[in-house]
Parts: C-alpha cells; sequence; structure tokens
C-alpha cells in the first residue's frame, strides 16, 4: 500500500499529522516521532503484509494512521510480481471502508466475471470496474487485460492460472473479494440469474452503474457543483436564444382582471427554504398532515399483468402524486431533528396505515445524514425534518427493461414538486436536496444499496423569519 500520488503528509511539532490533498488538510490525530519519520515510507509504499502482526507499539500506531488514510480514500494498492518490479495493477478504494482481502479460492472451484464489470479509458489508464466493488483496478500489464477476454466464460482456476499468464491467484482473490468476479457452479453458464439475489438480477447495468454514480457513498470521484469546466468553457445562457422567425405574444391572452387560480398562487408563493426556526419547529400535527397531503395511500387495488393470461395479479396504490407505471416505489424515511411533539430519531412513513414506525438508528450516523443536508443547502442548521425518498427499485424494474431507474428519477421530481406545494400551501419551508450517501442509508437501516436506497431527499421545517419573507 502507498499513498495517493497527490497527497502529502505532513507532522506537526506537537505530533499530530496531517494528509494535505487537493488544497486540504484533514488531520489524522497525534502520533509518535517514530511513527512520524515511518509514515513518510508510505510514499514509496509499505507490504500490506506488515500490518498484519501489531507486535509493536510503532506498528500498532502505523497500522492506526494507515486505517485513518484509508478510510479518507488516500492510500492506493499496488499489485506486483515481487518488490521493485513493475506494477501489475494498482487497486482505488471508492470506499472508506475497503480493505484488501484474499478470500479463499479453491483450484478446482469456478469463477466469472460479473455482467456489471467494465473497463473503460480514464486519461491515459485503462480502468476495471463495477458499481458492486468497493475499489476500482487500474490495469498496468496488457496480460491482464488480455486474460479478462477469457473470463467473460466461466473458468475453473487451476486451468486458467495454467493456460493464461495472468498474475498470480492472489490478484484473482482480490477480484472477487470487490464482486468484479464471481463463483459459479461447475457448469454453470454464470449468466444473469446465477450471479446474486433476485434484486440484483433485476437492475439493468447501466442502471445499477447510473445510481452508484450520481450519488454519495460507493464511489470516490469528486461529485455535485465543483465546476469542472469553468476555465475552459463559458457558461451557457440563462435562457435559450430565441429561434429566428415572428413570434406569437402569448401575453395578449392572459387575463388581468380576474383572481389567479390557486394552483398558480401556491406556485408563486413556493420558494426553497433551507434555514428554519428552531425555536417553533413544525409540530406532528403538522408533519401529520402533510404527509396524509403528499404520500398517503388514498386506495389499493390488484389487477392481472397485461402481457398475458397466466401473468401474476399485481399490487397497486393511489397516491396524491402521479408515478410511472403506477408502482409508487418510493419509501420515505423520516430524520426527525426537532419536531414538536414528536422524539427525535429516524422514522419510516407507513403510507397504507398513516403511522410512523421507529427505525433504530446509531447516533453518529443520524448525525452524518443531517449533516450532509445542512451541508447540501448550505445551511446554518439542519433541517427540522428530513425526509429521504428510498426507491424499492425491483418494483419499477420487474416491469420496465432500460428505462426503469430513469422512471425513478422522474417520479422523485414529481414528489419533490408535490412536497414545495403542499408545504408552500400549509405555510411550511422545504428545500429539495440533489445529493444523498447511498452507503450511510444502507448502514442505517441494513438493507442492501441495490434493494432499497435513497434516490432524493427533501428538507422539511418551519422557515426562519428571514426565509419566511414572500419572494421579492
Ligand atoms: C432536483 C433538485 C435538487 C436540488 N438540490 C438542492 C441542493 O442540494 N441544495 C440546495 O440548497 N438546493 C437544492 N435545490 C433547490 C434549488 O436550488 C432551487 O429550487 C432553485 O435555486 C430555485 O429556487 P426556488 O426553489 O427558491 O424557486 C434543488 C432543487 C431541485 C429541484
Amino acid at each position: 500500500m502507498r499513498l495517493n500520488d497527490r497527497v502529502s503528509l505532513e507532522a506537526q511539532a506537537d505530533g499530530s499529522i496531517a494528509a494535505r490533498f487537493d488544497g486540504y488538510a484533514s488531520g489524522l490525530g497525534k502520533f509518535n516521532a517514530v511513527t512520524a519519520r515511518r509514515a513518510q515510507d508510505l510514499r514509496l509504499g509499505m507490504a500490506l503484509a506488515s500490518f498484519s502482526s501489531k507486535s509493536s507499539a510503532v506498528q500498532s500506531e502505523v497500522a492506526l494512521l494507515v486505517q485513518r488514510l484509508a478510510d479518507r480514500g488516500l492510500i492506493e494498492y499496488r499489485v506486483a510480481q515481487a518488490s521493485g518490479t513493475a506494477d501489475k495493477v494498482i487497486i482505488e478504494p471508492q470506499r472508506p471502508d475497503y480493505w484488501p482481502r484474499l478470500p479463499k479460492l479453491g483450484t478446482s472451484e469456478t469463477v466469472v466475471l460479473s455482467r456489471f464489470a467494465y473497463l473503460r479509458r480514464r486519461g491515459n489508464d485503462l480502468i476495471l470496474e463495477s458499481p458492486r466493488s468497493g475499489a476500482l483496478f487500474r490495469i498496468c500489464d496488457p496480460k491482464v487485460a488480455a486474460a479478462l477476454v477469457v473470463l467473460a466464460r466461466p473458468q475453473k482456476i487451476g486451468r486458467f492460472l495454467r493456460e493464461n499468464s495472468f498474475p498470480g491467484k492472489a490478484l484473482l482473490a482480490l477480484l472477487l473479494d470487490c464482486e468484479i468476479l464471481f463463483k459459479v457452479d461447475a457448469g454453470s453458464s454464470g449468466l444473469r440469474p446465477d450471479e446474486g439475489d433476485n434484486d440484483l438480477v433485476l437492475w439493468d447495468f447501466h442502471d445499477l452503474l447510473f445510481h452508484t454514480r450520481t450519488t454519495e457513498g460507493r464511489q470516490a470521484n469528486p461529485l455535485g457543483g465543483v465546476y469542472p469546466y469553468a476555465g475552459l468553457i463559458a457558461p451557457l445562457a440563462g435562457v435559450r436564444p430565441s429561434w429566428p422567425g415572428s413570434a406569437i405574444d402569448l401575453r395578449q391572452f392572459i387575463p388581468s382582471s380576474h383572481p389567479k387560480p390557486l394552483s398558480v398562487q401556491l406556485l408563486d408563493q413556493r420558494r426553497s427554504t433551507r434555514d428554519f426556526d428552531d425555536q417553533r419547529p413544525v409540530t406532528v400535527v403538522e408533519l401529520s398532515r402533510f404527509l396524509d397531503s403528499v404520500a398517503r395511500v388514498r386506495s389499493t387495488w390488484k389487477t392481472e399483468t397485461d402481457f398475458g393470461d397466466d401473468g401474476p395479479e399485481v399490487e397497486y396504490t393511489a397516491r396524491p402524486y402521479p408515478a410511472a407505471g403506477s408502482a409508487y416505489e418510493l419509501e420515505l424515511y423520516l430524520s426527525v431533528a426537532n419536531c414538536a411533539g414528536l422524539a427525535r430519531g429516524f422514522y419510516h412513513y407507513d403510507a397504507a396505515e398513516h403511522a410512523l414506525v421507529p427505525v433504530s438508528v446509531r447516533a453518529p450516523e443520524f448525525q452524518a445524514m443531517l449533516a450532509a443536508a445542512e451541508f447540501a443547502m448550505d445551511a446554518h442548521a439542519p433541517p427540522q425534518v428530513l425526509i429521504t425518498f428510498a426507491a424499492r427499485f425491483g418494483r419499477v424494474s420487474w416491469k420496465y427493461s432500460s428505462i426503469a431507474y430513469s422512471l425513478i428519477l422522474k417520479d422523485v421530481g414529481v414528489l419533490i414538486q408535490t412536497m414545495y406545494i403542499v408545504a408552500a400551501d400549509m405555510g411550511l419551508g422545504g428545500c429539495a436536496i440533489g445529493t444523498s450517501n447511498i452507503d450511510l442509508f444502507a448502514k442505517i437501516t441494513g438493507i442492501s444499496f441495490h434493494v432499497e436506497g435513497p434516490v432524493g431527499q427533501f428538507a422539511l421545517g418551519r422557515g426562519s423569519s428571514e426565509e419566511s419573507k414572500p419572494p421579492a
């Protein structure tokens, strides 16, 4: 293992060590002077095996320092035939908790590439990655890339290693650990139904990739408003330049005397509220009315599928907002920070029963969720109630191929606007939030990221007096 190229370590006189990268400094804690000197070896690299025994105090301290660097995604792992020889592969962690593991792999076992794995060019490197994987693999040796072609069909390990110049069983084990490879029974085709549970079978390749690359938690790329091309490309105009030709002016058709319809009044009133009045929090009575208005199940029914007589019956619901295929896959989870009449905590909204069901959550994870929302809104405090929309992905992908995830995101937009309008009508404040951490949600709920996970968020509360002023 070694430090990323872009990271340097700085030791202070008081023993504290900080990692400096991309203009940021991240404190790693206080260590003794010997550890600080040994830490500089990380620039060239240290053997992973040296961390397995923590016999001396210095070794334990170095292991702690390395773990803290790894948690921040600042370490990479080099796979080579021997020290000093050329790199075969470099592993870049994509999740903070990635640590290389070598699961047991017998020569008589059979493995095959995951259908979610793919190769692509990044700069001048060739990258092997997968939305299921906790790390990506930078391929430095063409023989590894060539051997991947062979792994597109199930391969018995012993024979594969004999017939291909692949650098060792350890690399196969690392790929297996990252779910880039998976084990299959001898003679199995290793096709879609063989990989993972039914929930995974329902995912199309591009949908799972899109989900993991457009959310936080399972990738180490910078994301959000980072203006990556601001120095190269001018911003596009706020309003599209008009098409040539004579325009029909619609302003002449707007009646001036009639009162505006309620819907238009609400649309005019609606705006994003990011700071809330914590002296006058939203009440549980208001929260109940809000959830009843936006998301409560109105009715349920069953119907036959439309592809033939022997298809199963499917259960449907009616709810206040429209949803693709009437699937209503979005579940609401509430992180309640400050609501009069309701204990602070994490809840699932049971939309059929119109009830809040507490879900036990550890304090650091609960706070991390609220802190991320505060950060996303550049607010001064966490929202009073943070509503996370978690999609039951299979509810949509069971029917729709290729467009499933895009339909889910469209449903998110519909629900966001419904929440904005109801909040405006009730005199409450709200704000959509564009990012969510899918790994954090999985940790809180214990539900795998591909089964049910966050696709949108909405902050709700009583706006501060500044925020409650009508728009200028
Ligand atoms: C899909 C979506 C994502 C958004 N994400 C964020 C966000 O992460 N942080 C934030 O402060 N505002 C967010 N907003 C709010 C927009 O910034 C806001 O709607 C826009 O500036 C227009 O202002 P208005 O809502 O007050 O009319 C989001 C809005 C939408 C619809």
